[in-house]
């Protein structure tokens, strides 16, 4: 079985979507299991729903290191390394990630991104969404390369933008479809699948 951390910064939906798949009845035999969630802010809410869930959790706090992103990213490593993970998969993790970090686990890394990649990189994706008039919107799981929300899209998912919309809106209707996406994009990259789909 794949050892799987999970690194958060908030609310952490996906992660326990992710940590459902893997444990929940449905888990059936699935290739992963849940070793990790590691969160950059203490008062994250999917600390505590990981914990309920069983899984160990880690907190790196980022204001620590005072911009100091080579220190703040040794902690984060000597925090994740312990747990041996096969797995990384980041799931609403806010911070920027260095090339040093992403090759110290290259080839292991996925995240979420909440825009049909390549389009809207970076922040404020369902806002720009409806900004541009787009008719429909959605959310990506890539491999985390060097390059920011850059890296090979595993798998997307889309849904209508609905006149009206605000971004709110457009993000509780992509939510939906995240946690949705994602375990069904850890499963197969456990499996050592890496093409691309859409559900
Ligand atoms: C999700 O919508 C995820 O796609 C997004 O943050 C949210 C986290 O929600 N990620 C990014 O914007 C990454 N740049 P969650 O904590 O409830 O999973």
């Amino acid at each position: 079985q794949k050892k799987v951390a999970i690194l958060i910064s908030g609310g952490g939906s996906n992660m326990v979507s992710l940590v459902k798949s893997m444990t929940g009845d449905q888990a059936g035999d699935h290739p992963g299991r849940p070793c990790l969630v590691l969160s950059n802010k203490p008062d994250a809410g999917g600390l505590l729903k990981a914990a309920e869930l069983g899984v160990p959790t880690e907190v790196i706090d980022h204001r620590n290191f005072k911009g100091d992103r080579e220190a703040f990213e040794e902690a984060l490593i000597s925090a994740i390394d312990p747990y041996q993970p096969d797995v990384i998969a980041m799931a609403g993790f806010m911070r920027i990630l260095t090339p040093k970090f992403i090759t110290h686990y290259a080839g292991k890394m996925l995240n979420i991104h909440p825009s049909l990649l390549p389009k809207y990189k970076g922040l404020h994706t369902h806002q720009r969404a409806i900004e541009a008039g787009d008719a429909e919107a959605g959310c990506s799981v890539h491999e985390v390369t060097a390059e920011l929300d850059g890296g090979p899209i595993l798998g997307q998912a889309r849904v209508p933008v609905l006149p009206n919309d605000t971004p709110d809106d457009l993000a509780a209707r992509v939510l939906v479809k995240e946690h949705l996406l994602y375990p069904e994009v850890l499963k197969r990259f456990c499996q050592g699948e890496r093409g691309s789909f859409e559900i």
